[in-house]
């Protein structure tokens, strides 16, 4: 049993690959990396190709995650077929991907704050025009985040 989850923001160099590296190292740290496969993507164009922002790169390592390797991209209507999750990171990006989604889309499509244990944290602020305090935050909501949404993948699937 493999379950797909994927994160988007917008530009796919801050938010998501953030995501995308903390929960992938959580998900290597429980030994569950052959049952849980990891992407990310934005919901637009500008960036693609490129590594994520060396800010947001720079945040995550002070933490201990590694996000050198990925590379942006954006969302298509085929990760619809592909991804059991699809997890956006604020409203913005949730309608975005509403129009996207094929009516016999199978999977799960939501904000990724839904699994944040605060109910006050619904959405992952954009921190790119904003100052290093930004990142730290997207960083404080992501860990909480993926340790939930790991905790119920488990369950759900029966991983252990
Ligand atoms: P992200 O942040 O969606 O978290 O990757 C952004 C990155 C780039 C831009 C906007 C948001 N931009 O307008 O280029």
């Amino acid at each position: 049993m493999t379950v797909k989850v994927l994160f988007v923001c917008l530009g796919n160099i801050c938010r998501s690959p953030t995501a995308h590296g903390v929960f992938e190292t959580l998900v290597e740290r429980q030994a569950l990396a052959d049952h849980i496969v990891v992407d990310s993507a934005g919901t637009g164009d500008w960036h693609l190709g490129h590594p994520p922002d060396q800010r947001a790169a720079a945040a995550a390592l002070q933490r201990g995650y590694d996000l050198a390797h990925l590379r942006a991209r954006k969302v298509t209507q085929d990760d619809f077929g592909e991804f059991d999750y699809i997890l956006a990171m604020d409203n913005n990006n949730l309608s975005d991907l509403q129009l996207l989604q094929p009516g016999s889309y199978q999977g799960q499509l939501q904000l990724f704050l839904e699994y944040h244990p605060e109910p006050q944290y619904r959405e992952v602020p954009d921190p790119y025009y904003g100052g290093d305090e930004g990142f730290n935050h997207v960083l404080d909501l992501v860990e909480r985040a993926s340790q939930q949404l790991l905790e119920h993948l488990v369950r759900q699937y029966k991983l252990r």
